[in-house]
């Protein structure tokens, strides 16, 4: 409830008139300081807003008269950053591939270079380690059992067209027939070489039925898996005798294989990634410890 203000007293500032329950507020003036401090942000928010992009618009905002941007900062940086490397990424691609690993600064800038392109684009299937998912098909790059060869040039070759693919005419490519689902084996053939394989992989089997299942493998897998079961680069046929699988070494799953055959599919990389980039990841893989 508003009362009437008391009288002021003499030498106190004048009060604002209002009271409520007896509470009066004096009518002091905002100190200067405070004042002119509020002065001044306005002042810099106009001379901001003048100078630099403030106000949004429909599709787009003020620019500012001194034109910064920083989308502009980040394509110079980035511009600056190309331009230092462009030298030393011409040398990458005009010097023989083989010829490479002779050059310590190439290798240096190519290993740094291609750890990020490998860290963008390879990770999904090959692992944030390089060392594949087990059992899904996709190899380990650490090790040194390569399907398709790991030399720097089949590296290059495999990254650049890749493999299955039906992007690229020249892609690796080979396709193992499906011997149980298009019935080129029966159920007792299929079992025999089976056991085959699980003896030449060192792993427990039935002796009477493997042996049975050398002659099936002679007949229809040495033509691609090689006599000796070690594989062949030649048509990207896995070494069946080491304990390194793509798709898995029980008997389960090497039944599932040879019934129903596997098509590894990796996309080429020549649409999508400079040559450089290419030479690059293809010696930060070569690198990477199982290199040839
Ligand atoms: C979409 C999944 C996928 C991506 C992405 C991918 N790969 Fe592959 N990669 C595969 C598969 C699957 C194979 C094995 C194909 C086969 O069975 O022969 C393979 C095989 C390889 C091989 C051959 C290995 C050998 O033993 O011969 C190399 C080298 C390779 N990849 C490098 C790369 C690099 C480098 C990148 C990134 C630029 C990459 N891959 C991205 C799926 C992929
Ligand atoms: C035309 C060539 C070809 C023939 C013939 C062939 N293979 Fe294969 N095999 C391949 C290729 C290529 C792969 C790898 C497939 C992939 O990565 O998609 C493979 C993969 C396999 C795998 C999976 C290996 C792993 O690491 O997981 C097994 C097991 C296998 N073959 C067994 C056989 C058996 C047994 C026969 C004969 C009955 C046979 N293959 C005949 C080409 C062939």
């Amino acid at each position: 409830m508003s009362v009437k203000p008391t009288k002021q007293k003499p030498g106190e500032p004048p009060t604002t008139g209002h009271s409520w329950d007896g509470i009066e507020e004096y009518d002091n003036p905002m100190p200067r300081w405070w004042l002119w401090t509020f002065y001044v942000t306005i002042i810099w928010a106009i001379g901001y807003s003048i100078l630099y992009p403030a106000w949004p618009l429909v599709n787009d905002a003020t620019k500012g008269l001194l034109g910064q941007s920083t989308r502009a900062d980040v394509a110079a940086e980035i511009q600056a950053y190309a331009d230092a490397n462009a030298e030393i990424r011409t040398r990458l691609v005009e010097t023989e591939l083989t010829e490479i690993a002779a050059n310590p600064d190439l290798v240096q800038y190519a290993t740094n270079a291609g750890a990020a392109v490998f860290r963008t684009n390879c990770v999904q299937c090959h692992g944030s380690g390089a060392a594949g998912v087990q059992g899904q098909g996709y190899p380990n790059l650490l090790d040194d059992d390569w399907i398709w060869g790991g030399d720097i040039e089949s590296i290059h070759t495999t990254v650049t067209h890749g493999i299955r693919n039906t992007t690229d005419d020249n892609a690796r490519y080979s396709e193992m027939p499906r011997f149980g689902a298009d019935g080129l084996l029966d159920d007792t053939q299929l079992s025999q070489v089976v056991e085959y394989v699980l003896q030449i992989s060192g792993q427990e089997h039935d002796a009477a039925l493997a042996t049975e299942g050398a002659t099936v493998f002679l007949d229809n897998c040495a033509a691609c898996h090689g006599d000796d079961g070690t594989g062949s680069r030649d048509v990207g046929a896995p070494n069946l005798t080491d304990a390194i699988w793509l798709y898995g070494g029980s008997r389960e799953t090497i039944t599932e294989s040879v019934t129903y055959a596997r098509f590894g599919v990796m996309p080429n990389w020549n649409n999508r990634l400079s040559e450089a980039d290419i030479r690059s990841v293809a010696i930060y893989v070569h690198g990477l410890g199982g290199g040839e």
